[in-house]
């Protein structure tokens, strides 16, 4: 695969992962950040981990990937630099101009985009990852879903992290960096295991199988249901089979 190794810009960021607190931590390669709701409740955000190289558990979904690999919300790179070092062709795409910089310095091919704008090789990516939370981008796991479906080939893969606990909410958040600096609202979610298997099946996915390591959960997806756009006719035309 022949992707791109360059922080392209063809789309305004967006300003709520791209502006400070988030920029600084990645710079400093630490937190703390957090995503603070509303109501005042705070989710750390794991800055160091996510700087650092892949763990047990990182490895444990990296050993699953199958053909081409795009990293969803890739941050500053580890999987994608690990996956280059491996040899598998992966993108990284991420609307935070700091963590595709980085990215791409770790030896990642990336790419400053969101997943809901046009993406380089839509419906042939063997892989898609979505780790580290990132079941929460957009603010809407089943959209997010349907997304990353029309992403993949015929038989591809989502390898999916689940949130630590049972939780199946959508909200509106912003960073924060405990020190009184507060980013832009945006829309996030997070789902447990539970949830999280139940928005995929409710959109049209098999789970493979699901697994846990050093309190991490993962879920391996399959899309089972076709894609279905209205034809001119009003008759529906199936994009893919059933896999
Ligand atoms: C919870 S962090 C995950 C960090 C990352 N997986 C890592 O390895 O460091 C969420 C990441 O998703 C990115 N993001 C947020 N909205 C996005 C979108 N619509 N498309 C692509 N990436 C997005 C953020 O910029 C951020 O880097």
């Amino acid at each position: 695969m022949t992707a791109p190794a360059v922080a392209a810009q063809r789309s305004a960021p967006d300003p709520a992962w791209w502006a400070d607190p988030y920029a600084l931590a990645l710079r400093h390669g630490k937190g703390p950040l957090f995503l603070r709701r509303a109501d005042g409740w705070l989710l750390p955000l794991e800055v160091e981990r996510w700087c650092a190289g892949t763990d047990a558990a990182d490895r444990s979904v990296l050993s699953r990937c199958r053909g081409t690999v795009l990293d969803i919300g890739c941050g500053p790179g580890r999987l994608i630099a690990a996956l280059a070092e491996r040899g598998r062709g992966a993108l990284g795409i991420d609307v935070a101009p700091a963590a595709v910089a980085q990215a791409v310095r770790r030896g990642g091919s990336a790419l400053c985009r969101s997943v809901f704008e046009t993406l380089p090789r839509e419906g042939h990516w063997g892989t898609a990852l979505l780790m580290d939370g990132n079941i929460g981008i957009g603010g809407n796991p089943s959209a997010l879903l349907e997304r990353v479906a029309g992403l993949l080939t015929p038989g591809g893969r989502l390898l999916v992290e689940a949130a630590p606990v049972e939780v199946d909410e959508r909200c509106e958040v912003r960073l924060d960096d405990g020190r009184g600096t507060l980013g832009t609202p945006f829309p996030w979610a997070r789902a447990g295991r539970r949830a999280l298997l139940h928005h995929a099946g409710a959109t049209g996915w098999r789970t493979a199988r699901s697994w846990t390591v050093t309190g991490r959960h993962f879920a391996e997806l399959v899309r089972v249901a076709p894609l279905h756009v209205a034809a001119p006719t009003g008759a529906p035309v199936c994009l893919g089979g059933a896999q």
